[in-house]
């Protein structure tokens, strides 16, 4: 069996530029597990080609956003190996290896699976590879035998069927794959501009890139109590979609001013509006800062990346060179 080590392996999907919905689901951790960890992040390019099949040219497009996206939010290259999924080749024999132990009903009875397959029934997607996503998933952790995998709910599911994976694999060619934990990211407490859940198919989302103008445009434009029809009418902050941006964006020495002023009606939305635009872009400010020295050099985030590919690459290779052995290949 290998060394315990502190190690841990994420990774997401280029699927486009993200927002402060990933920022506080999923990032904001990221960016804190970076001092405690041993990190492994990298963008997920074969696993978007399970939905995106039919147009895999565009993909590339949105990783070196991906990476930028990351180091916007805090993340720091010199503390985790950022990688590419489809630059280290050995991903796809360790996929191979595993689909053979992997019983076609456990992926058939995965609650994702399913779910998925309803809610993208535009998309043609019975498919051998969707079917596989989580065996797919199941390679890109184990071949780093982490301890652990940081990810949020939804997808616990594949988490647990990474653990299967390796339980069987290892009860078949004897002990070598770690069974790893989730550490589960806590829920989002920024619901979208419109209270929904933030997303960009909603219109209701700000990306970590959004510029200070268009960050202004949409909050001056957000709906706000809809008892608060004209200027004179009392409010309720508990029914804003503003006050749980206050909450995580404005100084708490300005929420009696706020309180006050929506219930009373002693001011108007605007003016709520304005305190929350100071607080949001001076959270924003050092995402924007980090943003436009990394927009100087084209080719920074593939630089990184290719730092992080020769990373992974080495413990790939390691793992394996194990693999082969134990199956004598
Ligand atoms: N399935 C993850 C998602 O959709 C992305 C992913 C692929 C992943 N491989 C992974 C996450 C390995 C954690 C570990 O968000």
């Amino acid at each position: 069996m290998p060394k315990p080590n502190n190690r841990i392996v994420s990774g997401m999907r280029p699927t486009g530029p993200l927002h402060l919905g990933h920022y506080f689901g999923v990032l904001a951790n990221w960016v804190k597990l970076q001092q405690e960890y041993d990190c492994f992040f990298f963008v997920a390019d074969w696993h978007a080609l399970t939905t995106e099949y039919a147009e895999p040219k565009k993909i590339k497009g949105f990783i070196p956003d991906l990476v930028k996206d990351w180091i916007t939010a805090g993340m720091d290259p010199e503390r985790c190996v950022m990688f590419q999924q489809s630059q280290i080749k050995e991903h796809a024999e360790l996929h191979l290896l595993l689909s053979m132990v992997t019983p076609v009903g456990w992926l058939e009875r995965n609650p994702t699976y399913k779910d998925q397959l309803e809610q993208l029934a535009a998309k043609d997607l019975n498919t051998y590879g969707f079917l596989g996503y989580p065996v797919l998933m199941a390679t890109d952790i184990l071949m780093y035998l982490p301890k652990a995998v940081p990810v949020g709910h939804d997808q616990l599911p594949h988490l647990e069927l990474t653990r299967e994976i390796a339980r069987r694999f290892n009860h078949l060619n004897g002990d070598y794959f770690p069974e790893p934990e989730a550490l589960l990211t806590p829920q989002s407490k920024l619901p979208g501009l419109d209270g929904r859940k933030m997303s960009k198919s909603y219109g209701n989302s700000i990306a970590l890139s959004e510029s200070i103008p268009s960050l202004k445009k949409k909050i001056m434009s957000m709906l706000t109590c809809t008892k608060r029809a004209r200027l004179q009418d009392p409010g309720d902050p508990d029914d804003c979609n503003l006050f749980p941006y206050h909450e995580l964006f404005t100084d708490k020495s300005h929420f009696p001013e706020i309180i006050e002023g929506c219930k009373n009606a002693t001011w108007g939305c605007g003016d709520c509006k304005k305190l929350l635009f100071t607080g949001l872009s001076a959270f924003m400010e050092p995402f924007l800062e980090r943003r436009s020295a990394l927009e100087k050099d084209k080719n920074l985030v593939w630089d990184i990346l290719s730092d992080g590919n020769a990373k992974a690459r080495i413990c790939a290779e390691r793992t394996m060179e194990k693999i082969r052995k134990k199956l004598n290949f």
